[in-house]
């Protein structure tokens, strides 16, 4: 089983970027965690700050990975680019949150990312990833 976790803006900041909402720890910190509790499971991580890089790497991967969990950040709420590109693609998209987006102001609500995905997971903090990862393994 072949999955990848995708990060988009401000995600490289984890730990260290308004951590009432998102929490202390960093997303390497996290991922560490994640490839020893899932050993069977071949697990990969991209983050970028880049709208562009994010559909390239989801191209790349999305006719041979098992799964990618995307976090696409604020590009969630303004991509055509990135739903066009999940809709592209033949891999399944599960969409994740660190936060619950719908309890947040207006513009977090919208998403053109989940018309697209497989399904959405949202407001567990960082266990939002494990449980998307876990929704792939069944
Ligand atoms: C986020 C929610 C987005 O609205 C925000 O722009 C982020 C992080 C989350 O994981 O809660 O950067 O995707």
């Amino acid at each position: 089983m072949k999955l990848i976790i995708i990060n988009g803006p401000n995600l490289n900041l984890l730990g260290k970027r308004e951590p009432e909402v998102y929490g202390n720890k960093t997303f390497e910190d996290y991922f560490a965690d994640l490839q020893f509790r899932y050993k069977d499971v071949q697990l990969e991580y991209f983050q970028s700050n880049i709208e562009g890089e994010l559909i390239g790497k989801i191209q790349e991967v999305g006719f041979s990975y098992d799964g990618i969990v995307l976090n696409a950040a604020a590009y969630t709420h303004t991509s055509v680019g990135i739903g066009d590109a999940i809709k592209a693609v033949t891999t399944p998209v599960v969409e994740v949150h660190i936060s619950n987006t719908h309890k947040r102001e207006e513009f977090r609500h919208v998403s053109y990312i989940s018309p697209v995905a497989k399904g959405v997971i949202l407001g567990f903090g960082l266990q939002s990833y494990d449980l998307a990862i876990q929704s792939f393994l069944k």
